[in-house]
């Protein structure tokens, strides 16, 4: 590094273009190609520039996206996507692929929901660990993002997100966290908005102080598409990589900056020696694209992501000689991926119209029912419907958001589909024998206003280009959904948590519900919700028995099971584990899930499972302390159906943490008196007996707990000399941790 001048160290540290970064012949430094991402390749021409990105952009296979994938509880599929991405990333001569994407669903109005896993922390992080070590896997990076708190479109390129400590410990940053130390990924991406006032690509707390002293990340930073503001400031936070170029005025700036002594010149030699590493990652184009393989794997992980949400009356899976009237425009015309940076060409789409055909010997006839785009005559649409609907033996209707409704760069307003289609399905629900809806859209939707009216309903989200033959597979039962529901269904928007605060105003959006996100607050409130976090159907039965659970630890446990098909049809099952507790001084949710796992069973088969929970499934981060604290006091292990529904618990004891805290002259009457190292020399300090001291402080505690010592010294004549509050305060010192 020391031999490169200024300038080209500088120069180093900024993209080359929209997609590469700049060659250093001399260093033996190649340029990167960094694309698109996350749930396929999407390989700009690089003559194209922006514009032109989405419509040359090379074909690729679609595969499920996160909002699809994350509902499939299943790291296999996870990271089976994973890998194969990174192949096709090989044969394009990609060296990152830019995901995956692990924002929380904070609301469910996000534009970008389609992109994100989950609104909860344990899940998404699982599942995008797998998804990074499927993608590494194959030799390309990785590029985790978008660090930190980025869970709205509205105004995001400047929106600061006001989060407390805690919460960004517990909810917002757990999925960085594990993907950081478990998979390694090669690049951290910093986000567009504000964290706390800070833009993210200029926070030293969040890129040196967290990822690399806390998490020990190695890789290189590199900025959001146009996020860097200040290249100074960022370089000196800890953002290596500034993307996309910007002809130079911003590494002209960074020389400007350290001749001017303003940047110490060892925030750009150690960028450069990250970015040298990483560009150890370029490779030639190798390997040809698996057209055909990868399709094929598309359909069957598209298969494992299905929920099944209602079926009333086994009205599925479909007869194969049924006389079937498939309805809607998404089953001649699906919808299966996100719009924005994420969009890509897909190698070959499944028409869900074609693919049913394909599975039944009976009779399938299409009615179009409405057109997304608003065009066409609603009325005769909808008589038509009708008409065919009332002549078959069920109506299938695929409904859903198509893609102008939702997208990165926006968020919606609303959860309720397009009128049109809420009118559609509730004349075909009245016409026909038989009503399954099959639902395709990026962010959650809200059933309300037809849930009642219909026999059965199959949600795939969004499931990538062979999506239309895994909905064949399980609507047909060549497949047994196994999807759970990676987020709340709620009945209405006005129910979610963020809703008050969404999406902020002023520059400013405040998380009030603090760690309540998701399920976590519609079962601490006891709020109603269509379907919980967790739920899905399935063609088969299971039963879970025999439940045991022991620590491993004084603070880490295990779990196991006996599950069961009980059902005639092979299928698989996600088990959910949970933490219930109100140990500690911090407010707990209800319940949260800390462990699962997927598994497949014949019919009439068993099998015992078990389960790790490690420190952290007990722990609340305290802002106190400044760190993961596990809290004495009871715990319940709980296996539950879904966020809503235990199926059995069982209690453990932990001993967890005395944390005794330094006392300061402003600490509480409360803090001073059940101070664990203090209190017993307090009160005998106070003149207080033997009998005194065993009852510990008094009735009076209550009242005047909240008093500062400050004032109660000297209050109401009691006689507490200072130099005994000294000696206390020092004895008080932190030291005797378990
Ligand atoms: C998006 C990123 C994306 C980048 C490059 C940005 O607008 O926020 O997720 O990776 O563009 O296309």
């Amino acid at each position: 590094v020391s031999e490169l001048s200024l300038e080209q160290k500088a120069a180093l540290l900024s993209g080359n273009d929209f997609h590469t970064t700049k060659p250093l012949a001399s260093e033996g430094i190649q340029a990167l190609a960094l694309c698109d991402g996350p749930h396929g390749v999407r390989f700009a021409d690089p003559e194209a520039g922006p514009e032109g990105w989405a419509t040359t952009a090379a074909p690729a296979t679609c595969f499920p996206p996160a909002c699809g994938v994350a509902n499939s509880w299943d790291v296999e599929v996870a990271q089976s996507v994973g890998a194969a991405i990174g192949r096709e990333a090989r044969a394009y001569g990609v060296s990152v692929s830019l995901g995956p994407a692990v924002n929380i669903k904070r609301s469910p109005l996000c534009g970008r929901n389609f992109e994100y896993w989950s609104e909860d922390p344990l899940l998404t992080g699982v599942l995008a660990t797998a998804h990074t070590e499927g993608l590494q896997g194959e030799g390309v990076g990785a590029s985790v993002k978008h660090f930190a708190a980025n869970n709205q479109e509205t105004d995001r390129m400047r929106v600061s997100a006001e989060v407390d400590e805690r919460t960004l410990r517990e909810i917002y940053l757990p999925a960085f966290e594990r993907i950081v130390t478990q998979a390694r990924p090669a690049t951290v991406m910093a986000a567009y908005n504000k964290v706390n006032g800070v833009h993210a690509c200029e926070s030293p707390w969040l890129l040196t102080t967290v990822l690399r002293d806390e998490w020990g990340f190695e890789g290189v930073v590199v900025s959001d598409w146009g996020g860097v503001l200040d290249r100074v400031a960022a370089l000196r936070a800890g953002l290596d990589l500034a993307m996309p170029g910007d002809g130079g005025l911003g590494d002209a700036r960074v020389v400007e900056a350290v001749k001017a002594g303003e940047l110490d010149e060892s925030y750009v030699n150690a960028s450069v020696e990250r970015l040298r590493a990483l560009a150890r990652l370029a490779a030639p184009a190798t390997g040809e694209l698996d057209v055909d393989g990868h399709h094929a794997l598309a359909r069957s992980a598209a298969g494992d992501c299905i929920v099944l949400l209602k079926n009333d009356a086994s009205t599925l899976p479909l007869a194969a000689a049924a006389r079937v009237a498939v309805i809607g425009e998404f089953a001649v015309e699906a919808r299966y991926q996100g719009g924005g940076s994420s969009h890509l060409n897909a190698s070959r789409v499944d028409v869900p119209l074609d693919e049913l055909r394909r599975l039944s010997t009976g009779v399938i006839e299409h009615a179009r029912g409405f057109v997304s785009d608003g065009s066409g005559e609603a009325a005769a649409l909808v008589a038509e419907a009708v008409q065919l609907a009332a002549s078959s033996d069920v109506a299938v209707v695929f409904a859903g958001l198509a893609e102008q409704d939702e997208s990165e760069g926006f968020d919606r307003t609303t959860l309720s589909l397009p009128q049109g289609q809420v009118d559609l399905i509730r004349a075909v629900a009245a016409a026909a024998r038989r009503t399954v809806v099959v639902l395709s859209h990026g962010g959650v939707v809200t059933l309300e206003e037809w849930h009642n009216d219909v026999d059965a309903i199959v949600d795939g989200f969004l499931l990538g280009q062979a999506g239309g033959g895994a909905l064949a597979d399980v609507l047909f039962g060549h497949v047994n959904p196994s999807g759970r529901l990676s987020e709340t269904i709620p009945l209405r928007l006005q129910d979610n948590p963020s809703w008050l605060n969404f999406p902020g105003e002023e520059g400013r959006v405040r998380y009030g519900e603090g760690i309540l996100v998701g399920y976590r607050y519609y079962e601490t409130a006891d709020a109603a919700v269509r379907y919980p976090f967790g739920h899905g159907l399935s063609y088969t039965t299971f039963e879970t028995t025999d439940v045991t659970a022991r620590l491993t630890a004084d603070d880490a446990a295990e779990i196991s099971m006996i599950v069961t098909n009980t059902g005639a049809r092979a299928g698989k099952h996600v088990v959910q584990i949970y933490v219930a507790t109100d140990a500690g001084k911090v407010r707990r949710p209800r319940r949260e899930l800390r462990a699962f796992t997927k598994v497949a069973l014949e019919p009439g088969e068993s099998r015992t499972l078990t389960l790790g929970l490690d420190r952290r499934a007990f722990a609340h981060w305290s802002t106190e302390f400044q760190r993961w604290v596990v809290a004495g006091g009871e715990y319940r292990l709980q296996v539950c159906d879904n966020a809503s529904a235990v199926l059995a618990e069982v209690p453990l004891t932990l001993t967890g943490e005395v944390l005794a805290g330094q006392l300061t002259i402003d600490s509480t009457v409360e803090e001073w008196f059940t101070h664990p190292t203090v209190a017993e020399a307090l009160l005998r300090g106070l003149g207080a007996d033997d009998d005194t001291v065993a009852a510990g402080a008094g009735d009076w505690l209550p009242m005047v707990g909240s008093m500062s010592m400050r004032r109660f010294a000297t209050f109401a004549g009691l006689e507490l000399s200072p130099q005994l509050l000294e000696d206390l305060m020092a004895l008080s010192a932190p030291k005797a941790q378990a």
